[in-house]
C-alpha cells in the first residue's frame, strides 16, 4: 500500500445531514433550588430576554417540520414560566412526544391537571437523595417533603413515575436507600446518573467526585437490586465517564439528533456548547430551525470527522464514540478538536487520572471533601463572582 493514501479508517467521511430528532426546549435557567451539580452555565444570570410564548411557538413548529418527534421542556425549572402548558397544549397538537423535565417545584394540582389536559406524555422527576437532610442540603433548599407530594400527585394522574438521582460522592454510599425510596413511591423507573462535570457541576468537581471503590459497590448494590426486583422498576445506572477508557459517544455525535434551544433563542448542539471557544452560535430570533441544522457553522463544526485530529482520525472506534465530548476536550485538554481526555488513546490522558487520584487521595469521607473545600451553591449572586 502506498504510505501516502490514508486507509479507509482514516478518510474523511462526510455522512449526510440527518434531521433532528430531539427538541430539548431549555425554557428559562430560572430555578428554585441551588444544586451543586447543576449543568448549567456558570454565568447563566446573565442570560437574560427569555423567549416569549409565541417564539417558543415558532420554534416548536419549525422544528416539527424539520422532522423533530421527541420534545424535552427543561430549564433550569421549566414550571417556572407561567405559559408552560400552552406551551405543552402546541406541542402535543403538532404531534410531539413531550416530557417535563422537572424538580417537582411549581407543581400542584391545578397545574398538573392542566398538563394532563393539555397533553403531556411524560414527566421526569428529581431527587438530590433519599433523606430529607441530604436532599435538601444539595439543593440548598427545603424541598424533600414537597417532592414526596408531586410524586403522589404524579401517580394521581397516572403518568409513569420516572425518578432521576444525580450521584456523587455523598450519596452513592447509600445508593440502597434511593432505590428503596423510589420503590416506596411505585416509580417504574429509576435513573441513577452520576454527575457530569460541565458547567456548574465543574466547579464543584473536587467536593462531588467519587472514588472507584465508591463506584463499584453501587454498581453492585444496584446490580443485587436488579436481580431482586426484576421488572417493578427499571434501574438505570450511568458510570461517570472518567472511570471509563473509551469516551462516551456524547449527544450520539455533534449535529446528529440533537438540537437544543436555551433560554435566549441561542440554538446548541450540546448543552454546554456556550463554552466552547470560537463557536458562532445561531439564535433563533435570527435564523430558520432549517438554516441552522443544515448551514450553520456551530452545527457543522464537528460532525462527520474532517475535524478530527489524531489519534481519532485514524481510530477504528471513531464511528462508535465521535471522539466523545468537544466540551470535555475544551475543559481538559484545552482544545475542542482533541480527543476526549476520557480515552486511553488521548495523550491527554493523565488529566483524568490525576482527577481520579486524587479524588482517591481524599480522607475517605464525604464530609472531608466538604470541609476542605466548601461546596459552591448555584445562586444568582455566585453566578456573578464566577
Ligand atoms: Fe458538549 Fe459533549 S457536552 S459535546
Amino acid at each position: 500500500m502506498d504510505a501516502h493514501i490514508p486507509t479507509s479508517a482514516a478518510m474523511p467521511v462526510a455522512p449526510p445531514v440527518t434531521p433532528p430528532h430531539w427538541l430539548l426546549a431549555e425554557l428559562t435557567y430560572r430555578c428554585p433550588l441551588h444544586c451543586a451539580f447543576c449543568y448549567n452555565p456558570v454565568n447563566y444570570d446573565s442570560v437574560k430576554n427569555e423567549l416569549s410564548t409565541g417564539e417558543w411557538i415558532d420554534v416548536m413548529r419549525q422544528a416539527r417540520a424539520l422532522g423533530a418527534v421527541q420534545l424535552g421542556f427543561s430549564g433550569g425549572e421549566p414550571l417556572s414560566r407561567n405559559d408552560l402548558e400552552e406551551l405543552v397544549a402546541e406541542a402535543h397538537r403538532l404531534g410531539f412526544y413531550t416530557n417535563l423535565i422537572t424538580s417537582g417545584i411549581g407543581i400542584n394540582e391545578t397545574r398538573i391537571a392542566a398538563l394532563k389536559q393539555a397533553g403531556l406524555d411524560h414527566i421526569q422527576l428529581s431527587f438530590q437523595d433519599s433523606s430529607r437532610e441530604l436532599n435538601d442540603f444539595l439543593s440548598s433548599t427545603r424541598t424533600f417533603d414537597l417532592k414526596r407530594k408531586v410524586a403522589a400527585l404524579i401517580k394521581k394522574y397516572e403518568y409513569p413515575m420516572v425518578i432521576n438521582c444525580v450521584l456523587h460522592r455523598h450519596n452513592l454510599p447509600h445508593v440502597d436507600k434511593i432505590i428503596e425510596m423510589a420503590l416506596e413511591l411505585d416509580a417504574e423507573y429509576l435513573e441513577l446518573a452520576n454527575t457530569q462535570y460541565y458547567g456548574w457541576a465543574m466547579k464543584n468537581q473536587a467536593q462531588l467526585m467519587p472514588t472507584h471503590e465508591q463506584l463499584l459497590e453501587a454498581e453492585r448494590v444496584v446490580g443485587e437490586y436488579r436481580a431482586k426486583i426484576g421488572k417493578r422498576c427499571k434501574l438505570l445506572f450511568v458510570v461517570p465517564d472518567y472511570y471509563e477508557d473509551r469516551p462516551k459517544a456524547c449527544m450520539n455525535g455533534w449535529g446528529s439528533v440533537f438540537l437544543g434551544v436555551a433560554p435566549d433563542g441561542l440554538a446548541l448542539p450540546c448543552h454546554n456548547a456556550r463554552d466552547l471557544p470560537g463557536l458562532i452560535l445561531p439564535n433563533v430570533r435570527g435564523m430558520s430551525l432549517k438554516e441552522i441544522w443544515y448551514g450553520s457553522s456551530a452545527f457543522n463544526a464537528f460532525r462527520g470527522d474532517a475535524w478530527m485530529n489524531e489519534p481519532c482520525r485514524s481510530c477504528p472506534e471513531k464511528s462508535n464514540d465521535f471522539g466523545g465530548c468537544r466540551c470535555q476536550a475544551f475543559m481538559l485538554a484545552g482544545d475542542p478538536a482533541a480527543a476526549d481526555p476520557v480515552c486511553s488513546k488521548s495523550p491527554m490522558r493523565h488529566k483524568i487520572d490525576e482527577i481520579i487520584l486524587h479524588a482517591a487521595k481524599r480522607a475517605g469521607t464525604a464530609q472531608s471533601a466538604v470541609e476542605e473545600r466548601p461546596i459552591v451553591f448555584r445562586t444568582d449572586a455566585n453566578s456573578r463572582k464566577l
